[in-house]
């Protein structure tokens, strides 16, 4: 059977996991891909560090480039992250006419339109399955199982760090810090977290899948984002009282104008709602479509397995493609963004009244003549409110939030989030 050489870029949570299916399984690989997809090279930082296992005849390099050169190989996986020098290490592999196989969202969130139509220029192929929500086939069902609908809007739990972080807080005792550390120790976060916790993850990862869904080019800027460093573990413990989760939530919608909207923002998530039992490193993304309605993928979204599974299967898909024309990118548009006076939102705050007579029927009468419903108000601890205050433009919202702050009713803002319900 024919011999397809593979490079790996990088040997930690993603790329361990890459080489150790590819050497242990390779009689099973060889059979679907139709040749045996081989491990030739693989690069790291440190190539004295014991990395646990046997690389067997594989040449383990510093140089990440000897990787991209090495004549053995023909695909090369890119595992190391980071925007640089991955960009350029991708780039150079497609210019040599090697496909690439990525995980790495920061760089196709940045670059992916650009990379793809070099990788067609060059004949080469680019593959970035595992880049959202790792094993969750998501990109797979945007490419091909949904091309026939328009989709009208993307939910999700797409960054398994913070959704680690937020399950463990709703546990007396467990503090912020504390699961952080615990995500990092099983391998979920990046390198640095704090792409992870201020959302530019969930943020890289929704700018990939709204151009799948939507046919835009769109960039992160484009994203509405809020991270979870100040969701305070008071509003995770009183909502799940009430019977909400916290999720750091990813939404796109597309208005029937055309218009679109993305943002990443921690969300009160109310019972029977799909993305309610979303615990610990699960992902899950709903799609909301024409012809098909809702569709929802969920699973284990991050760590070693789950991302090995998506890079081993776009690896035996390269194998068993490698000699397919490569097909020119869908064109993308340049959407315009839904304003805030257009967007509906629904919210949540909670507020410490002041001693002041009445300061509770006060503050609600406040919210209503600023023009915002309120669909609920429970009494907490000591004279804390919190308000479920009903949908209505995000710019209404904002505004009754600054009335808040000014009323002598009022002792503090303590929390606000965006809030769904089933
Ligand atoms: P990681 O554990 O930090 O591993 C990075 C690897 O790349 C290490 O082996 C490191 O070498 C190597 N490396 C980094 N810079 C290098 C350089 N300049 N030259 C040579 N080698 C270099 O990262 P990871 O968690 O596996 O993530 C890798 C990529 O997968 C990232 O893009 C990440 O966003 C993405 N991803 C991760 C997950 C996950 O759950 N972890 C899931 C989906 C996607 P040393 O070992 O010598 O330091
Ligand atoms: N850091 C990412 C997460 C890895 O926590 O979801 C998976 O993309």
């Amino acid at each position: 059977m024919e011999t397809v050489g593979i490079g790996l870029l990088g040997l930690g949570t993603v790329g361990s996991a890459v080489a150790r299916r590819l050497m242990e399984q390779w009689e099973l690989l060889a059979e679907r891909a139709g040749a045996t997809p081989a491990l030739r090279c693989v690069a790291v930082r440190d190539v004295s560090r014991s990395r646990g296992f046997d690389l067997k005849n594989v040449r383990l390099v510093g140089d990440p480039q000897a990787v991209v050169s090495d004549p053995a190989v023909s695909i090369v996986v890119e595992a190391m992250g980071g925007i640089d020098p991955a960009t350029g290490l991708i780039e150079a592999s497609l210019r040599a006419g090697k496909t690439v196989v990525t995980a790495n969202k920061a760089v196709i969130a940045a670059s992916g339109p650009r990379l793809s139509a070099l990788a067609a220029e060059h004949h080469a192929h680019l593959y970035f399955e595992a880049s959202v929500s790792a094993g969750l086939p998501i990109v797979a069902l945007l490419q091909g199982s949904l091309l026939g609908d328009r989709i009208t809007a993307l939910d999700g739990v797409i960054n398994g760090t913070t959704n680690v972080i937020l399950t463990q807080m709703r546990t007396p005792g467990v503090s912020y810090a504390d699961a952080l550390a615990d995500a990092q120790r099983r391998g979920f976060a990046e390198a640095d977290p704090s792409l992870d916790v201020d959302g530019w993850d969930a943020v890289s990862k929704l700018v990939i899948l709204s151009r799948l869904a939507f046919g835009v080019n769109v960039t992160s800027d484009a994203v509405d984002r809020r991270g979870i460093r100040d969701v305070a573990v008071a509003d995770v413990g009183a909502l799940a009282q009430l019977g909400y989760r916290v999720r750091l939530l990813a939404h796109a919608e597309r208005a029937a104008s055309g218009a679109i909207h993305l943002r990443v923002r921690p969300t009160a998530v109310g019972p029977g709602h799909l993305l309610h039992a979303i615990d610990d490193a699960d992902n899950a993304v709903i799609i909301s479509s024409d012809l098909a309605g809702t569709v929802m993928l969920s699973g284990v979204g991050a760590g070693g397995g789950s991302t090995a599974s998506a890079v081993v299967s776009d690896v035996v898909t390269a194998v068993r493609e490698r000699a397919a024309p490569m097909t020119q990118p869908a064109p993308l548009t340049t959407p315009t963004l839904l304003g805030d006076e257009d967007l509906e939102v629904a919210g949540y705050v909670r507020l410490r009244l002041s001693a002041e007579a009445d300061a509770r029927a006060l503050v609600l009468q406040a919210l209503e003549d600023r023009g915002l419903a309120v669909d609920a108000a429970v009494d907490l601890t000591g004279l804390e409110l919190a308000v479920f205050t009903g949908v209505g433009p995000r710019a209404v919202h904002d505004r009754a939030l600054e009335t808040l702050d000014t009323l002598t009713s009022v002792d503090e803002i303590l929390g606000d989030l965006d809030r769904v319900e089933a």
